[in-house]
């Protein structure tokens, strides 16, 4: 089993990574063009966002054809390349397998619409009149979950779009079909896969209305759904590679079964109950500053028991679903600066492997778009179509656009000062926020103190401490709000990680690092009282 304890994983947003034909979109050339930063930078993986054959609809992760590489961003010999080069710089490839669904472009899906009925079976086809759908249960993204097909007097099942019609996982010619594209990835030298919501993909075989919720809690972590990832891993060979799966909604005993090495399933998981303490009552669309005690209970909560019971997390703040944590849990005006620092350092040494999402080595912030006009996401226009119909004004509406839209983490990567932060030389397909000019890739590099020498660091202290990649967790200060702090510990070996997580001082007691050396932090000068959004580490040797 490929040791995935010291690695760092870096996710590439290939569609805003870098234009190198001037299209204004993100391609494959573009991302081989920077393997020399990724390199320096010090990361291990690089996980690529789908750049498959797709209609596009929800950015590539509505896939017509897992085999071949849509024009916008290449071709197969571009990612033949990218794969050669990218292992001759000593990093591997993860590419991101949407397995839940297809585009209801893919043949598949056409076939099953023209009425053969092998490939009805692909997908979860229900009979129908189209005033009554199966179930109530509602897509991600809003609206029913069912779409009708007047044609076949049929409603398919979509948890995401319309565009993304939900595969019959209960069918074992799907089955077989999907670990074939393992296969074929495998065969050109990919080292590792993302699953996309992996643990969507078991539906219950009686399908009826949730009264309770949006009918999430009959397929989530769903009744087949570890049966069917033991068949995937082992029958494409991938057990040896580095796997992570995307959990929607899920649970810590799921995510122990999901990661535990006996289980034979993944290597690690991504969930996302740490970034739902700024919704309101678990509502995405309602505001309400981030909850920080609830924040460092579930850090916390996590990461006892997935080390209790032997799983593995994929530690992380920010993807292309999520805004930049630097605007979320830090201050992206007065201490931009020392909250992005300090929040790397909370994840990146805690019992995991961590992930940057591409950006956030340099503070990227969120968008700051004022008009509908700059969004692109499917999921922001299609709620801000249903807030603005339950009631709220375009002012309320655009500014939850502006705290939680998915494009926030979607602007192009910031390359330097010039036009379009040195993206494209075209028209972007999405703008960069203004503050480009001083946030970027050039600017810190040069600059020893920067948030990118930062990461840096972190990054070689995972390769030089074994504590940091294989040592057990404790907390501390658990009772003090706003101080998360951490002990990790390996064969006589300590390092302490203290974080103030707020915007003011906060003065601390019994000190257990006192007499250890200060290794790194965000603050230069030494002091008993933790400065706003401190950040400091001390170890590993007394
Ligand atoms: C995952 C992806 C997201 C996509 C969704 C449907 O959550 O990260 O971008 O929209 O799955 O595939």
């Amino acid at each position: 089993m490929t040791n995935f304890k010291d690695k760092v994983i870096y996710q590439i947003y290939t569609k805003s990574f870098r234009d190198s034909n001037g299209d204004g979109l993100g391609d494959i050339q573009g991302v081989i063009e920077k393997l020399d930063y990724l390199k320096e930078l010090g990361v291990d993986y690089i996980w690529m966002t789908p750049f498959f054959q797709s209609p596009l609809n929800d950015n590539g992760y509505d896939i017509s054809d897992y085999r071949t590489i849509d024009p916008v961003f290449g071709t197969m010999e571009d990612v033949e390349e990218l794969i050669a080069q990218a292992e001759r710089r000593g990093m591997s490839l993860m590419f991101d397998m949407v397995f839940n669904h297809t585009s209801t472009e893919h043949e598949w899906f056409q076939r099953a619409l023209a009425g053969e009925k092998k490939y009805q079976d692909y997908y979860i086809f229900r009979d129908g009149t189209p005033d009554a759908p199966p179930t109530n249960w509602e897509s991600k993204f809003g609206g029913n979950a069912w779409a009708y097909v007047p044609e076949l007097g049929k409603w398919y099942l979509h948890l995401y779009d319309r565009t993304q019609a939900d595969l019959n996982w209960d069918n074992p010619e799907v089955r077989e079909e999907l670990k074939d594209v393992l296969r074929f990835w495998k065969a050109k030298g990919v080292k590792g896969f993302r699953f996309d919501v992996i643990n969507v993909i078991s539906k219950p075989t009686i399908f009826q209305d949730d009264n309770q919720g949006d009918g999430r809690r009959f397929y989530t972590d769903g009744p087949r759904v570890h049966e069917y990832l033991k068949e995937l891993v082992a029958d494409a060979g991938i057990g040896g590679m580095v796997t992570v799966g995307e959990m929607s909604s899920t649970s810590l005993d799921n995510c122990i079964r999901y990661t535990n090495p006996a289980e034979k399933e993944l290597s690690m998981t991504f969930s996302f109950h740490h970034l739902k303490v700024d919704y309101k009552n678990g509502n995405k669309w309602e505001l309400q500053p981030p909850d920080l005690a609830k924040l460092k209970e579930l850090l916390t909560l996590w990461q006892i028991e997935m080390q209790k019971a032997n799983g593995w997390n994929a530690v992380f703040w920010c993807n292309h679903d999520q805004p930049r944590v630097v605007s979320r849990f830090g201050d992206d005006q007065r201490y931009w600066k020392e909250s992005a620092k300090m929040l790397a350092t909370c994840i990146h040494l805690l019992r995991g492997t961590p992930y940057i999402f591409q950006g956030e080595e340099l503070g990227m912030t969120n968008a700051g778009y004022t008009s509908i006009d700059q969004y692109r996401d499917v999921e922001s226009l299609n709620y801000y179509r249903i807030m603005l119909q339950s009631g709220k004004t375009e002012t309320e509406a655009l500014e939850i656009l502006r705290q939680r839209s998915r494009d926030n983490g979607r602007t192009p990567m910031q390359w330097d000062s010039s036009v379009n932060a040195g993206f494209t030389k075209g028209i972007p397909w999405i703008m960069p926020p203004e503050n480009f000019r001083h946030i970027n890739i050039q600017a810190e590099r040069s600059d020893p103190d920067s948030i990118l020498h930062y990461y840096k660091k972190l990054i070689q202290l995972r390769k030089q401490e074994p504590v940091i990649s294989e040592g057990q967790i404790a907390f501390l200060y658990q009772d003090v709000p706003g101080v998360f702090a951490y002990r990790r510990f390996h064969q006589g070996q300590d390092l302490f990680v203290v974080n103030n997580l707020t915007g003011y001082d906060i003065a601390l007691n019994n000190m257990p690092w006192t007499g250890f050396q200060k290794i790194l932090g965000n603050y230069t000068d030494d002091s008993t009282i933790l400065r706003p959004y401190e950040s400091a580490v001390y170890g590993p040797c007394k």
